[in-house]
């Protein structure tokens, strides 16, 4: 549905986006992930068709984003990372005015305005003047703008950015329900545990590149592949300790405080494996501790060092 083929932007010879390709499927939600200035948002308004492009191109719907930018306009709803609304305009003026420009007729406006109002839980605000309400309400409106038109794509740079945990909580259930109804949805974060439990597929930019992406639970498991497992043996430490070193699917293995510590990516079979050996070995495994990052810790660790 939204296809990027080695897009790359160069801002007076500052590389922002470096020859990245997504492919995103029909109905999927995909996190766009990334630190400051990783270059979410400079894809984002390529594929929004704001941005020229220094090379490569982008598909969605069909249609090239270069090429074809009305009808790309007309197959996405947009929600940039800043937004204005209009004060002194009530919520349903708001969307009647968007809904007009999008060209939506007469007759089916209201009973559109009413069904996305009820979509992101702002019925009761219709008549209310759009300055007058809060953070929250005013980023669940501009939702309600992007999909006036009825756009089979959302394309939403961090929508949630400024908004308290309940709030956040709100605009997730509303993606959700915008996935079952067949939207293919690009939504932009700094962190990925925002999104692991909205998202289909993710992709993790920094400074530009693409760091990881694909099925979150994939991208999960490479992350969880940071685990690291601790057992206490009671006789010869340093001696265990050289034979860990001697396993090749063990890695950075330390003694500390007579405790063995080492990178792992086996299973539980391998641990107990690991455990008898040890113990047939005369060394006396004793306590065996498995130490998983939090998501978050290991998102920092797949990005840190490249942050500019
Ligand atoms: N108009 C511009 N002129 C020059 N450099 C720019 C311009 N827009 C963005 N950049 C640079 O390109 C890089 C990527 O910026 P971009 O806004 O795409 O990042 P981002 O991932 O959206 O970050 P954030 O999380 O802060 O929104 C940054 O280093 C930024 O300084
Ligand atoms: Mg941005």
């Amino acid at each position: 549905m939204i296809e990027i083929e080695e897009f790359t932007k160069s801002y007076d010879g500052f590389l922002a986006v470096r020859s990245l390709s997504l492919q995103i499927e029909r109905g999927e939600v995909y996190g766009f992930i990334g630190p400051n200035g990783a270059g979410k948002t400079t894809t984002i308004r390529f594929l929004a068709t704001l941005l020229e492009p220094t090379a490569g191109t982008a598909r969605i719907n069909g249609f090239d984003v270069v090429r074809s930018p009305w009808e790309v306009r007309r197959s996405i709803g947009f929600m940039p990372d800043s937004y204005g609304v209009y004060n002194g305009m009530r919520v349903g003026e708001f969307l009647d005015f968007f809904a007009l420009a999008y060209g939506v007729p007469r007759v089916r406006r209201r009973q559109l305005i009413d069904d996305v109002l009820a979509l992101v839980d702002l019925d009761a605000k219709k008549g209310d003047f759009v300055n007058a309400l809060s953070r929250g309400m005013k980023q669940r409106l501009c939702l309600a703008r992007t999909l006036i038109h009825d756009p089979p794509v959302l394309i939403l740079d961090e929508p949630a950015s400024g908004l308290d945990p309940r709030a956040r909580v709100e605009i997730k259930e509303i993606l959700r329900e915008l996935a079952t109804m067949g939207k293919t949805i690009l939504i932009s974060s700094h962190i990925l545990t925002e999104l692991a439990d909205v998202c289909s597929s993710v992709a993790i930019m920094e400074s530009g590149s693409l760091v990881a992406s694909g099925r979150i639970e994939d991208v999960l498991a490479k992350v969880s592949e940071q685990r690291r497992v601790s057992i206490l043996v009671l006789k010869e430490p340093e001696g265990a300790q050289r034979w860990l070193e001697g396993q090749p699917d063990l890695r950075d293995v330390e003694l500390v405080d007579g405790r063995l510590r080492f990178g792992f990516r086996g299973d539980a079979v391998r641990v107990a494996e690991i455990a008898s050996k040890l113990a047939d070995r005369g060394h006396q495994p004793a306590w065996i501790e498995e130490h998983k990052p939090s998501l978050e810790t290991a998102f920092l660790t797949m990005t840190e060092g490249r942050v500019q």
